[in-house]
């Protein structure tokens, strides 16, 4: 019985597929768990500033900060997911494609506005 209700549930899946998943959602997806490497891991569930942790720098405790990724123009965003990182950045280098990063960027703008 459980088979044939999943065998029924991916056909009405393949069906209507498409309309299952919102861009919103592709967006979603793609910026929590893109290529394997979470941007949220880094960039927080919005983009914001965040603070990844802290090291003593000379005997003082200093917060290793992540800049917000919100209120940067398109073409910064592209940049440096498309340019290979420095060696001291801790940003994985990633390969996303044209479309991924419009989605991505749509993204944040939409967690910006809350
Ligand atoms: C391992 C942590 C980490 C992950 C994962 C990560 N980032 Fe970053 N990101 C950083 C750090 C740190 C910086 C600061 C600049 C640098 O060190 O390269 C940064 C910088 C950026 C910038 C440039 C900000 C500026 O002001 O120039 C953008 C845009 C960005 N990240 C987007 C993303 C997106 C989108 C993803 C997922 C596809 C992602 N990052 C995944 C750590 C990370």
């Amino acid at each position: 019985m459980k088979i044939i209700l999943l065998v029924f549930l991916f056909f009405t899946l393949s069906l209507f597929g498409s309309d299952f998943i919102t861009p919103k959602e592709y967006a979603k997806m793609l910026y929590e768990n893109p290529r394997g490497i979470s941007c949220k891991k880094c960039h927080g569930s919005d983009g914001s500033e965040q603070i990844l942790g802290y090291y003593i720098n000379k005997g003082v405790k200093t917060a290793y900060k992540i800049p917000s990724i919100q209120n940067i123009g398109f073409k910064e965003f592209k940049n440096s997911l498309t340019e290979t990182k420095s060696s001291k950045s801790i940003m994985p280098n990633y390969s996303l494609t044209d479309e991924e990063i419009i989605s991505l960027y749509n993204y944040i703008k939409l967690k910006e506005k809350k």
